[in-house]
């Protein structure tokens, strides 16, 4: 099978927001307490933040990450969080049936985001509370001082304000697992006016209000389209949330994930445009793929029943062909870098997490942290036009989907280009044919590749380093120099 794609740096989609490489902790399972915190482990530092799991966060190059959940949030009292730690209450967290000591909060979330290097993105809860309390967070975060909630934040231990610029209103408030689901028409107006009155807090935030669930929720649409009747002109961002499982009746259809990721956000983004045109508005909506990843729902427990503090929860262990499809999932964003602003995979650790954490030895890199920190490293510049030509395959799925796909970065400060390949096709190997007479001479930098072979290997405890990116050069799999560019063999089931 033959695969052309022809680049022109002219032909451009846009730049790479440096907000796609989010991702997202949760007061669920491990992912704050054993992962992000576990005071007394030999990784921890002195306030009890593990050291680690902060190198392997800035190592897979993060560069937001959404706080507080998730299904968590539509249940939370943020003054819970904040305080000195021996006063704060231990709560039931109702959306994981486990119990909340809430010794992490606010605070140590803004100290964690600063040494982790990422910009921190902030829900508020839309399930059981409203517009007075997320507006008393922002002031309590975001006001200067000389109010009581910006006072409490100094006395806190914070005299500067936190300056949160980027803020979800509620969680997946259209799911009626969420504590506080509403219809589409409720949810709309209260974030609407709750929208208005933290911009009367402080004007320079962003708003993002939830989209679907889901793809495949039944209001999916008109959900979207209900919502942005009433918010359009208040909020910045329609948000996006899919994770995807490999059905083993449909693997072609697992493998073109990124297809069905392709789907819904153009669904979603022609919905918001269809509400934007018809207010004859000027402003274009983006959107905020704020939680995304391969998640086997049912495979690993998702709930538990004794209010246990941090149960594990959905520890998914990922093998090299979740990895493949997790690399064409970014591929997929790259491609909608001129709408997509925001994305976060969800989540960071143990929790369906690139970075597991155990009590008893250093954090290891699961096999979808590489995809994540090459594509952070490498796309830098500007995505390009990139279309490429290949036969089709059947799924079950998404019908007939490309064997292939790629997606080109071009960073004219520095010339380099990247090219981002995918091979879907079970068993053939895919030549790439990519014509770049447009760049002149260009040589192969470096050319790294996952898949082919090991789909099934994993990192675990036991084996940490097993899996990792292979180099291509001077092996049979290596790029050779054509006419109008490079011929890059794309092995079967493989992210190069
Ligand atoms: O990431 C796990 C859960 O998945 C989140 O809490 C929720 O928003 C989604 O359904």
């Amino acid at each position: 099978i033959t695969c052309r794609v022809t680049l022109d740096p002219d032909f451009t989609v846009g730049e790479v927001p440096r907000r796609l490489f989010g991702s997202f902790i949760e007061h669920m399972g491990r992912c704050v307490y054993g992962g992000i915190v576990d005071p007394g482990h030999l990784e921890s530092d002195t306030a009890g933040y593990r050291a680690d799991v902060l190198k392997l966060t800035r190592d897979l190059g993060v560069s937001l990450v959404r706080y507080p959940g998730g299904n968590f949030v539509s249940g939370y009292r943020w003054e819970d969080g904040v305080g000195p730690v021996e006063q704060r209450p231990s709560r039931l967290n109702l959306a994981w049936h486990s119990t909340e000591p809430n010794t992490f909060g606010l605070h140590e979330f803004m100290t964690w985001a600063a040494q982790a290097e990422v910009e921190p993105m902030m829900a508020v809860n839309l399930g059981t509370r409203g517009i007075e309390d997320a507006c008393n967070l922002l002031e309590y975060a975001n006001h200067p001082g000389g109010t009581a909630w910006s006072d409490l934040r100094a006395r806190n231990g914070s005299p500067d304000p936190f300056g949160i610029r980027l803020w979800c209103l509620g969680n997946e408030m259209d799911g009626p697992w969420q504590l506080g689901f509403k219809s589409a028409d409720e949810y709309g107006r209260l974030a609407a006016q709750t929208g208005k009155a933290m911009r009367a807090v402080d004007p320079t935030i962003e708003l993002v209000a939830c989209g679907s669930s889901t793809p495949s929720m039944p209001t999916f649409g008109q959900w979207e389209a209900t919502v942005l009747e009433h918010a359009y002109d208040v909020v910045d961002y329609i948000s996006l949330h899919a994770y995807f499982t490999n059905d083993p009746e449909d693997r072609a259809g697992w493998l073109a994930s990124g297809v069905a990721m392709d789907e819904f956000i153009d669904g979603v983004v022609a919905t918001a445009d269809h509400i934007g045109a018809k207010r004859r508005s000027r402003k274009k909506l983006m959107v905020s793929f704020d939680e995304w990843n391969v998640w086997y729902d049912g495979r690993t427990p998702g709930t538990t029943e004794d209010w246990v503090p941090d149960p594990r929860l959905i520890e998914e262990d990922y093998d090299v062909e979740d990895a493949v499809v997790v690399g064409g999932l970014l591929m997929s964003l790259l491609r909608h870098a001129d709408r997509v602003g925001v994305a976060a995979l969800a989540q960071l650790v143990n929790v369906i997490a690139p970075i597991r954490a155990e009590p008893d030895v250093a954090a290891w890199r699961q096999t979808t942290f590489f995809p994540f920190s090459l594509t952070a490293r490498l796309a830098r510049g500007i995505v390009l036009q990139t279309r490429p030509q290949v036969a089709a395959i059947p799924t079950k799925a998404l019908g007939e989907v490309p064997a292939a796909d790629a997606v080109a970065v071009h960073d004219p400060a520095t010339g380099a280009v990247t090219v981002f390949a995918l091979n879907r096709h079970q068993d053939q190997t895919v030549d790439l044919q990519l014509g770049l007479r447009a760049f002149g001479a260009l040589t192969v930098a470096e050319h790294l590749l996952l898949g082919g072979a090991d789909l099934d290997a994993s990192n675990t405890r036991a084996t940490p380093e097993r899996v990792a990116p292979r180099s291509a050069a001077g092996t049979a799999e290596a790029a050779r120099a054509t006419e109008t560019g490079f011929s890059v063999p794309l092995p079967p089931v493989s992210w190069s």
